[in-house]
């Protein structure tokens, strides 16, 4: 049985027990909503594991002030069960104001990737991640943290602090999980109208040509990136925000690949008020 935790002092002492009793601690922080996609991250956090934090909680910080906060599903007995079903020994979900109290007033802030791709279309995004993140992590003292592919440069993030801030942790990126058509699980998949979900594997579609491309010679960026907004905007409504080709270690977005080893091609599209994000790292 799972065991559910909302109260911080409480989680602070469970895994603090379980560290004394020698267990290995591994985390997969989720804002809820849970699909396939997490609970993939939590069999993969039971195999770096002997016993699993899933964390659900809606970050307020990480929303801009136009964003889905309000809106965004929350189904905790649900996910209670799907999260046991895969192996979750705890749930640690808060509530927000145990998380900001009203006196609450310290963020993290990690220079350059807070500012660039899914940074500059959402100011202030990362550091509201990154302050979760950390919060998470000093309440639940894991060993090893897994996170999903599909948040690429949430994941780029995330190494850069726990390598700035020294802590002793893990880090375990596990691939992302894909419905039959291609299209990444998301919980804002939920939002899509029929018509909305029906296009939106353009997404992943785009991906893959942009791969055949880099694999048959192309290596400037903007002829990859032209057909694959050729190739969105003939077969959908979606709206692009942005698509890049970027180094897949520092995001810095490449106008030509030349000697890297792997770029990431990432994309950021509208389908109405739903905004899709998905990528893909190409090995050149
Ligand atoms: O990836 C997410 O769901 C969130 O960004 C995270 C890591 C749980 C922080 O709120």
């Amino acid at each position: 049985m799972v065991a559910i935790i909302q109260d911080v002092s409480e989680m602070q002492r469970a895994a603090e027990s379980l560290r004394t009793a020698g267990k290995r601690i591994g985390i997969v922080p989720t804002m809820g909503y849970l699909h396939e996609g997490h609970l993939s991250l939590i069999r993969t956090a039971k195999h770096h594991a002997d016993v699993v934090v899933t964390t659900i909680f809606v970050n307020p910080k990480q929303f801009g002030p136009a964003e889905d906060y309000e809106r965004y599903p929350r189904d905790l007995s649900n996910d209670s069960l799907l999260a046991s079903s895969a192996g979750t020994d705890y749930i640690f979900a808060p509530e927000s104001k145990s998380m900001y109290p009203n006196e609450y007033l310290t963020d993290v802030h990690i220079e350059r990737y807070s500012s660039i791709l899914e940074g500059r279309s959402r100011p202030g995004h990362f550091q509201g991640v990154a302050t979760v993140v950390t919060k998470l992590l000093n309440i639940t003292k894991p060993h090893v943290a897994v996170f999903g592919q599909k948040d690429a440069q949430q994941a780029v993030v995330i190494r850069q602090m726990l390598r700035d801030l020294n802590y002793d942790i893990e880090l375990v990126i596990a691939p992302t999980v894909r419905e039959a058509d291609g299209l990444a699980l998301s919980s804002r998949n939920s939002y899509l109208s029929t018509e909305e979900r029906k296009q939106a594997p353009v997404l992943f579609q785009s991906l893959n040509l942009a791969e055949q491309r880099v694999r048959e010679g192309v290596r400037v960026s903007v002829r990859i990136i032209n057909e694959m907004s050729e190739f969105i905007t003939n077969r959908s409504a979606g709206v692009i925000d942005y698509i890049s080709i970027a180094d897949s270690n520092t995001l810095e977005e490449l106008s030509a690949i030349e000697g890297q080893r792997s770029v990431l091609i990432s994309l950021a599209v509208r389908f109405g008020a739903t905004r899709l994000i998905d990528n893909q790292i190409v090995k050149v």
